[in-house]
């Protein structure tokens, strides 16, 4: 077997700015050891997010300049719709800015008070949504997808003997919905298998409650579905992500993320009441139904990313070059995620920072360890993201304490991704000298954006 090369050449480049560790050093103070309020030219490589970081391709760019930005109706419209119609297979299609933006409409209709949202694992911004709206957010992720270091092909499924017993104990009228995040960004960008989508379809249809998909890297579990689940192997992963959809009522989308889009999202459902609904306060949010939060010339670029990210030669590329990431971390003894998801490396931060406790975030440490000995910057998945207080303010912590290094699409090479192995492996060698953090200021909702922290002296 070849090395499995990038399936492109580069036509266009930017520069990464080179700074000392001194420097480094003195910048993450100033940030108040937040990598968010880093500025991003201090960064060498950056694995913040995989979110609207894509390249584009230059079939994109040509699109760009095609984009048509009539207020209603626009061709560039119809192209996007018919783009996610043709993998979803959902009638309604509702462009929004951003993948949240979907997440506001529909929980702002579907949420409140004494509901319940039920999900494999939530991401941040859906589990704010939710919680805004007055409802409850409830994780029920598998078991094998709670352990990092115990490899299992399909850690994003859902428990489905506790969904079931979930909506038993607190009644499908108060469920408006179940929603299936592929691949599960929080639990490690593990995938979701058609076996399990199929079985919690089956609850769905018979406590008659929506099945929705967060589908921000619905490419990415496609593969892996390809890949690991039998009865798959010969189909193309356009095939498989039909598939996927055909089983669920509706989709949230990022289009930042399995779409190659520097912005964008949109709602597709097959229920035209909830979709008239959903379109009514479009109107008032983002904009005019045939162009959501967006320009005519993003709808372009999203229409040709979507078609871009089922090609099988991309599908194997970006796969692997996670995978080769992971393996060389775990050749070298560091406590990763296993096996390796679907758009990033997680760290194990518990496993890698184990004198420090949960309190102190090792999570957010290591984001600051790796940025000081290499300009790399990763985000904090754990208590800081996650993490609540009891009634004496004391920290209930989250699940896992992960840092998650998000690989842009298309944008570093190997040698990138080898460096970034170097830097990881010379902070686990001197792990002992770190310390933990405390917070000096946070807010009430994703306070990990904002958050402020000084070193425990
Ligand atoms: N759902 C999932 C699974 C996500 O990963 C994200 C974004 C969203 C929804 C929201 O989409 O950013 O377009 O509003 N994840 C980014 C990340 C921010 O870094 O993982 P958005």
């Amino acid at each position: 077997m070849k090395t499995i090369i990038e399936p492109f050449r580069i036509k266009s480049v930017e520069p990464i700015n080179f700074n000392t560790r001194e420097e480094r050093i003195y910048l993450l103070g100033k940030a108040d050891y937040n990598p968010f309020l880093i500025h991003s030219e201090d960064v060498l490589i950056d694995l913040l997010t995989d979110s609207g970081t894509s390249a584009m391709s230059s079939a994109q760019w040509a699109g760009i300049m095609r984009g048509d930005e009539s207020y209603a109706g626009s061709p560039s419209y119809f192209r996007f719709r018919d783009a996610v119609q043709a993998i979803t297979g959902m009638p309604d299609v509702i462009p929004t800015h951003q993948g949240r933006a979907s997440e506001k409409i529909l929980f702002s209709i579907l949420g409140g008070k004494g509901k319940y949202f039920i999900s494999n694992t939530l991401f941040d911004t859906t589990r704010a949504n939710i919680e805004f709206s007055g409802a409850e957010g409830i994780d029920l992720l598998c078991e094998e997808g709670k352990h990092p270091s115990v490899p299992a092909p399909f850690k994003g499924n859902m428990d489905v003997p506790a969904l079931r017993k979930f909506i038993t104990d607190h009644g499908a009228e108060n469920i408006p919905l179940v929603i299936i995040t592929v691949t599960n960004n929080s639990g490690g960008g593990q995938p979701v298998s058609m076996a399990n989508i199929k079985a919690v379809r089956k609850v769905c249809s018979e406590f008659c409650i929506p099945l929705f998909i967060d589908a921000c890297r619905f490419a990415e579990n496609s593969w892996f579905i390809k890949l690991r689940e039998e009865g798959y192997a010969h189909k193309t992963p356009r095939e498989i992500a039909k598939e996927l959809f055909s089983y669920a009522d509706g989709c949230t989308m990022s289009a930042k993320k399995d779409a190659f889009a520097n912005i964008g999202g949109f709602l597709a459902m097959r229920d035209e009441n909830l979709a008239l609904k959903c379109r009514n306060l479009l109107v008032i949010t983002e904009g005019f139904p045939t162009y959501g939060g967006l320009a005519g010339r993003d709808l372009e670029a999203i229409a040709i990313g979507l078609e871009e990210v089922l090609e099988e030669s991309y599908l194997q590329y970006r796969i692997r070059s996670i995978e080769y990431l992971t393996n060389k971390l775990i050749d070298a003894g560091v406590p990763v995620m296993q096996p390796a998801g679907g758009h990033a490396v997680y760290l194990d931060a518990r496993a890698f920072l184990p004198h420090i406790p949960v309190d102190q975030y090792p999570g957010q440490v290591l984001v600051g360890a790796l940025y000081v000995e290499g300009g790399v910057r990763g985000v904090e998945i754990g208590s800081l993201m996650f993490g609540k207080y009891d009634e004496d303010h004391k920290l209930i912590p989250a699940t896992l304490e992960l840092v998650r290094l998000a690989i842009p699409r298309r944008v570093y090479t190997q040698s990138h991704i080898d460096y970034v192995a170097e830097v990881i492996i010379e902070v686990f060698n001197k792990r002992d000298t770190y310390s933990g953090l405390r917070i000096i200021e946070e807010s009430a909702f994703l306070r990990h954006f904002t958050v402020k922290m000084v070193p425990v002296m």
